[in-house]
């Protein structure tokens, strides 16, 4: 059988993506066939995409954009005990997320409860499990962190919504940067929200007489320093988006993730999700042949929310 995809075969612009045909992947050992629903676009898959990550001219081999996933299980691997054909699911794609059929490890799969929309459901996956790790960084884990003053710096974006949620409900004090058209969405999820930018030391002081603990950094919009004087060490403060400064400020730079603990993460993540603790980011959906107008919208930040391709 054959199937729709999307994938590049040299660096560069939305251009290079093109919709393909091609046979449909095998599941292998701990893998499931999925029949993807729908396909979330992270700022990751674009980064990819441009070849600024990679230090070469062109991928060894087509490459097929995308982690976040949610479908329906259509064929089981050897070694698959937990996942039968029919599950609806939500999780990481293992090559790429961008088509009508993909294989997923079934370790990074967690089942998608039905009343969560399988468009939203793939909005979940990085943007939360990436929260549930940085927040353990921050010394925020699982209890009761009443007392704790946090800020997050991008508090509207993917990451952003699930750490600032997450943390009010572990009982931190959050503060969250956004846009000004943003300042409600912030005030929605628990925090109080400031406007990014110049200035944003003297704002946070203001309404942080106590003082802030910790900060996270999602944005990589150039916030480090001032997260670092607003919390007075590099020790208090984790970025996901910006390495250099990291680099240049001692400050945890934070990639990558077990995937059992993501996987626990992940399932606490879409119980809040469907019980209503947790809400997730506005979805914009986008057919899969104008997956390029998407990445490009994520980059450009013209389109609010998580954008979504639906095969
Ligand atoms: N290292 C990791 O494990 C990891 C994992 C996931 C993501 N990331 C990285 O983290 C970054 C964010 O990812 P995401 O998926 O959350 O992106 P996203 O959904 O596109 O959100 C980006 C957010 O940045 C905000 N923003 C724009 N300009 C800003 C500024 N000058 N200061 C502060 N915030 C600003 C935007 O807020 P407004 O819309 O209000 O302007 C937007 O909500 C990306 O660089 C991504 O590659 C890293």
């Amino acid at each position: 059988m054959t199937s729709r995809a999307v994938q590049y075969r040299r660096f560069g612009g939305p251009e290079v993506l093109e919709v393909v045909e091609r046979e449909d992947p095998v599941p292998g050992d701990g893998q499931v066939l999925l029949a993807v629903r729908a396909a979330a676009v992270n700022p990751l898959d674009w980064k990819l995409r441009t070849g600024a990550m990679a230090g070469t001219d062109a991928p060894p081999e087509p490459t097929v954009p995308g982690y976040d996933v949610a479908g329906v299980v259509e064929a089981v691997g050897p070694g698959v005990a937990d996942l039968a054909v029919g599950d609806e699911v939500l999780g990481k794609g293992a090559n790429g997320s961008y088509a009508e059929k993909i294989v997923a490890d079934a370790v990074r799969l967690v089942r998608k409860p039905a009343a969560l929309a399988f468009e939203q459901a793939s909005s979940v996956p990085v943007g939360a499990t990436t929260a549930y790790r940085v927040l353990d960084l921050l010394g925020l884990g699982e209890g009761d962190h009443t007392g704790t003053t946090l800020v997050v710096d991008g508090a509207s974006g993917a990451v952003g919504v699930y750490a600032v949620q997450l943390a009010v409900a572990r009982g931190a004090t959050v503060i969250g940067t956004a846009s000004e058209k943003h300042q409600d969405d912030v005030r929605a999820l628990g925090a109080t929200p400031v406007v990014y930018g110049d200035g944003l030391v003297e704002r946070v002081r203001a309404l942080a007489p106590q003082g802030v603990d910790v900060a996270l950094e999602t944005a990589g919009k150039g916030a480090l320093r001032d997260l670092v004087e607003l919390t007075g060490s590099p020790d208090t403060v984790v970025t996901i988006a910006d390495y250099p400064g990291a680099q240049e400020l001692g400050v945890t730079f934070s990639s990558g993730g077990d995937p059992q603990d993501e996987r626990r993460w992940l399932a606490d993540a879409v119980v809040r999700l469907a019980d209503g603790r947790f809400r997730t980011t506005t979805v914009v959906t986008y057919p899969l042949d104008e997956a390029g107008t998407a990445q490009d919208d994520n980059q450009h930040g013209r389109v609010a929310g998580k954008l979504v391709l639906v095969p």
